[in-house]
């Protein structure tokens, strides 16, 4: 790997003023006083020093979203994964090892639910001398975002709490902006002007909490070049469908009669649980001599509830495997996991009352087991020998079987709430399995691994059959780092363990990932100097138990 250049930033979280819809006297917690947060631009290769200074009121961590930081866990940033939180009034210099990634990333807070607010793109151009394998003109970042009426810490704290469905976001945001679907945001969409004949490369982050969207430009093409960081090949389009976690990159050719066009942003809502069913909309709009004035075109998007054309579309993706950017599907699989991915039920607590489902308190697992995460991290336990923190028990395999994806009304609907992390032995060439269940509310789960970026070999509907193995695609799967299991439905990902470290993997909704839709993987040392994890920093934030 050619050196790259060493960068510098500084990321200061505060509460900050904002206007959004009718909300007077609002603040937010933000980066540097902006929402979406600052722009990181690096090429690969580089490493970047981001100095985390919180003067906010509580503990927050920051997270590299799909950069693999290579035998470097200390500055991932899941809270109590791998650090307890930056206190208010400290700074932690965080260290982002950029190796293979290339393309669109992003950067989140990683604690709570401080990511509604704390999240901006990583951008990750072609080494120096090196050419993107595609052309464009111009490029544009879009980062979507969910907006909520309160701090969104107060959200999760009593939701955890009571039991009960945390708030919904009121609004979508395009880089900020809702749109002209939503009162008092007269003349403040997103709103960008593009030249006949050029091409543009829009850089699409899903920061959503809660929800998949469907992405639209009235009239135009989508091609899909690029997706969590690794190239694809060109994939034409009308719509895409991007879960939160997910980043898009696509080109769009200014090719139509100039005029207003509408680009828009709607939800794929494939579950009862409640969502929120509003629109961003921005305009795309073009040069030269017509009625400025003139409504946009509207795009025509699959309807909220269309699971197959979510499905349609993600199962068309595949991954360049040029010369340059080969795929290296691991093909002799020396462990072999299934997770069944559950929304549960837990039983309320005596002399409380709870507001989940029949009185119950919401929950969610992965093999039945809730996380629950620990007072101390997890990598420091882990690197300091330190016992009782975890347990080494997760299972390969769900504890019960069953038909997964039929009724299963009859069964028991709580899950073992501990924590537990699953050993894997350095380079093992791992596939996970991923089984969706129909308890609780099922849905499409954004599944995310830390650490990794993995190459999705296969996904269906219903329960996975070994029979599927000989239709894998082993050839030219995505590589991608967050994969929307269907709703009742499976998916197949396959990674080479060449990364060790404590790397967290959870849905990528927060209300799943907060009842425990979560699990750790510990990637074992390899024997050599070289496979080992590296010494933590001087500076990682203190946990306040030790023990
Ligand atoms: Cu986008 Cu655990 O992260
Ligand atoms: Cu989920």
């Amino acid at each position: 790997m050619a050196q790259g250049k060493v960068l510098f930033y500084d990321f200061m979280v505060k509460e900050t003023p904002i206007k959004m819809l009718c909300e007077t006297n609002r603040t937010i917690l933000t980066v540097n006083g902006l929402f979406p947060g600052p722009e990181i631009r690096a090429r690969k290769g580089d490493t970047i020093y981001v100095n985390v200074t919180n003067i906010g009121s509580y503990g927050i961590t920051i997270h590299w979203h799909g950069v693999r930081q290579i035998r470097y866990p200390w500055s991932d940033g899941p809270e109590f994964i791998t650090q307890c939180p930056i206190p208010s009034n400290s700074s932690f210099l965080q260290k982002i090892i950029l190796t293979e990634e290339e393309g669109t990333l992003w950067w989140h807070a990683h604690s709570d639910w401080s990511r509604a607010t704390i999240h901006g793109p990583l951008i990750i151009m072609p080494a120096y001398g090196k050419m993107y394998p595609y052309k464009f003109d111009q490029e544009h970042t879009i980062v979507i975002a969910e907006w909520y009426t309160r701090d969104t810490k107060a959200i999760i704290d009593e939701a955890l709490e009571t039991g009960g469905d945390p708030d919904l976001s009121v609004a979508y945001t395009i880089n900020g902006q809702p749109g002209d679907t939503y009162s008092c945001s007269n003349g403040s969409a997103y709103n960008k002007t593009f030249v006949r004949g050029k091409t543009y490369l829009f850089r699409i982050i899903n920061s959503g909490m809660n929800e998949e969207m469907f992405v639209g430009i009235a009239k135009h093409n989508l091609t899909v070049v690029g997706m969590d960081g690794s190239y694809l090949k060109p994939l034409k389009t009308n719509y895409l469908m991007i879960t939160p976690g997910q980043t898009m990159d696509v080109l769009v050719t200014a090719n139509q009669t100039p005029g207003r066009y509408y680009m828009l942003f709607s939800p794929f809502v494939d579950t009862n649980a409640p969502s929120n069913k509003n629109v961003a909309r921005g305009i795309f709009q073009y040069t030269g001599n017509y009625n400025h004035s003139e409504i946009p075109v509207s795009p025509v998007l699959p309807g909220s509830t269309n699971k197959s054309d979510a499905g349609n579309f993600t199962i068309q993706l595949r991954s360049l495997n040029s010369k340059e950017h080969p795929s290296k599907v691991p093909t002799k699989i020396t462990r072999n996991i299934t997770i069944a991915v559950s929304v549960n039920q837990q039983p309320c607590p005596a002399n409380q009352t709870c507001t989940g489902p029949q009185g119950t308190m919401h929950s969610a697992s992965l093999n039945n087991i809730s996380f629950s995460a620990p007072p101390i991290s997890i990598l420091q336990a882990y690197y300091n020998n330190i016992y009782g923190v975890y347990n080494r028990t997760f299972p390969d395999q769900p504890p019960t079987l069953f038909d997964f994806t039929g009724n299963v009304s009859a069964l028991g609907e709580a899950a073992n709430v501990t924590t537990e992390v699953l050993k894997i032995d350095y380079n093992d060439e791992v596939e996970i399995r991923f089984q969706g269940t129909n308890f609780g509310a099922a849905e499409n789960h954004p599944m995310h691994l830390h650490g990794y970026s993995f190459y999705v070999v296969g996904m269906g509907d219903g329960n996975f059959s070994e029979t599927e193995i000989s239709k894998y695609n082993t050839i030219d799967p995505p590589y991608v780092n967050t994969v929307g299991l269907p709703k009742n439905g499976w998916a197949a990902i396959r990674f080479k363990a060449d990364n060790p470290g404590v790397w967290f993997m959870h849905c990528h909704l927060e209300r799943h990932s907060s009842w425990g839709m979560d699990a750790v993987l510990i990637v074992r040392d390899g024997k050599k100097k070289h496979q080992k994890v590296r010494p933590p920093p001087k500076d990682m934030p203190p946990c306040s138990v030790s023990s």
